[in-house]
């Protein structure tokens, strides 16, 4: 029987929550399906962590990470310890380490969700956005001078490598070409203000164009594609976008189907050399962190996404037709969908689903 491993991340705030249900469906969906085990191990990692120990993780967590299959992480950062200490002392090093340099976010509505743009349905949201996920604006290239006085400045270098830059568009490339949809590439740009990062990144785009030749190309500047997001998001198949007009765009995509709580996220090492991981696009959600209110939906979906990366493709199936069937019935919805269900009533709802659907 196959086994997979995962190392669970719960982190901070509601990160603890919604993996508590995303692992209750891992492992309802295992022994329903049959043909596979899934073992799990849990890291206390995160800002309590760093309270007590000084430090996000020990200094030897990515070598304790590095021999799982995957990892599942809720969300990291959390008021008390500054926001670039928690995200450069966990999550972030993660994602370089293991060299995940796709970011995988679908903005896709689903079923039983009502969609926030007027008159829109299933068919008009659905796309996905690959994020490139290890270099550009976020470097750690910079610094401060003449602090305390009125000559005061900060300076923050981005980063693009050919390598780097060629290696996610190639990823959206053949992405789109599998699509079976309208194998159209959408490219963010901003090479009308940001004069050597984003011209560069638009030569990259040409040449591997010129790969593709069946695929169409859109080059778009980010500011015109947030607007296009709510205008016309049946336009798009595949977008590609730098790391920081990634994270921002995918926070408008959770926000045009549904919010926050749905949104899905696979961080992917393509060559398998070192594990994935899966994790919503939310945060920690201070505002809401200890109510039990926070949806699991997103990590849910995650969890279907580790499944399919993992080749469970029936259990990853399976898992999202039962959130969807439960999301339709509408009686176990958390309060950011309008509905009045706990967090773990909304996990319970999706396991039963599962359990009559499988069984
Ligand atoms: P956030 O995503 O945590 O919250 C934004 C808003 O969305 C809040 O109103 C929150 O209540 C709501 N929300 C988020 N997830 C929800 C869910 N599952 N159900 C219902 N409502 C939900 O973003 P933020 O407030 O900017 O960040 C809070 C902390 O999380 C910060 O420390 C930030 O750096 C960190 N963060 C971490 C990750 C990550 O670990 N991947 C991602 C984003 C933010
Ligand atoms: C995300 C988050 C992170 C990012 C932060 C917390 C560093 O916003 O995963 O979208 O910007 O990548
Ligand atoms: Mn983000």
């Amino acid at each position: 029987m196959r086994n997979h491993s995962i190392a669970l991340l719960p982190g901070d705030g509601i990160g603890v929550d919604v993996i508590q249900e995303g692992k209750k469906v891992l492992e309802v969906a295992s022994q329903l399906d049959g043909g596979f085990t899934i073992s799990f191990e849990s890291f206390d990692w995160g800002c309590e962590y760093y309270s007590k120990h000084g430090k996000m993780m020990p200094d030897d967590g990515l070598d304790q990470l590095k021999q799982f299959d995957s990892i599942y992480l809720g969300a990291v950062g959390f008021p008390g310890v500054p926001d670039h200490v928690s995200l450069w002392g966990l999550l972030l090093p993660i994602r370089r380490h293991f060299q995940q340099y796709i970011n995988i976010r679908p903005v896709k509505l689903l079923r039983g969700i009502p969609s926030p743009l007027a008159n829109r349905t299933q068919t008009d949201l659905d796309f996905i956005v690959i994020r490139e996920n290890n270099e550009g604006e976020y470097s750690n290239i910079g610094g401060r001078m003449y602090e305390g006085t009125s000559q005061d400045m900060a300076i923050q270098a981005s980063v693009f490598t050919r390598q780097g830059v060629e290696k996610v568009l190639r990823y959206a490339y053949q992405v789109a070409q599998k699509s079976g949809k309208r194998k159209r590439i959408t490219a963010a740009t901003k090479s009308n203000g940001i004069t050597y990062t984003m011209p560069f990144w638009d030569e990259y785009i040409q040449k591997i164009n010129a790969e593709f030749p069946d695929i169409e190309t859109s080059i778009i500047h980010i500011d015109a594609l947030c607007s296009f997001f709510v205008t016309k998001p049946d336009s798009f198949d595949v977008v590609v976008a730098s790391n920081l007009f990634g994270d921002i765009l995918t926070d408008l995509g959770a926000g045009i189907i549904g919010g926050m709580g749905i949104a899905p996220s696979a961080n992917i090492n393509p060559e398998k050399k070192f594990p994935s991981m899966f994790e919503p696009v939310h945060g920690s959600a201070p505002d809401i962190a200890g109510k039990g209110i926070a949806n699991p939906i997103a990590s849910i979906w995650c969890a279907s996404m580790m499944l399919e990366h993992l080749g469970e493709l029936d259990a990853a199936h399976a898992i999202m037709e039962a959130m969807q069937d439960v999301l339709e019935e509408r009686k176990f919805v958390t309060p950011d969908l309008g509905g009045i269900a706990s967090t773990e009533e909304v996990g319970n709802a999706i396991c039963k689903r599962l359990y009559e659907s499988m069984r």
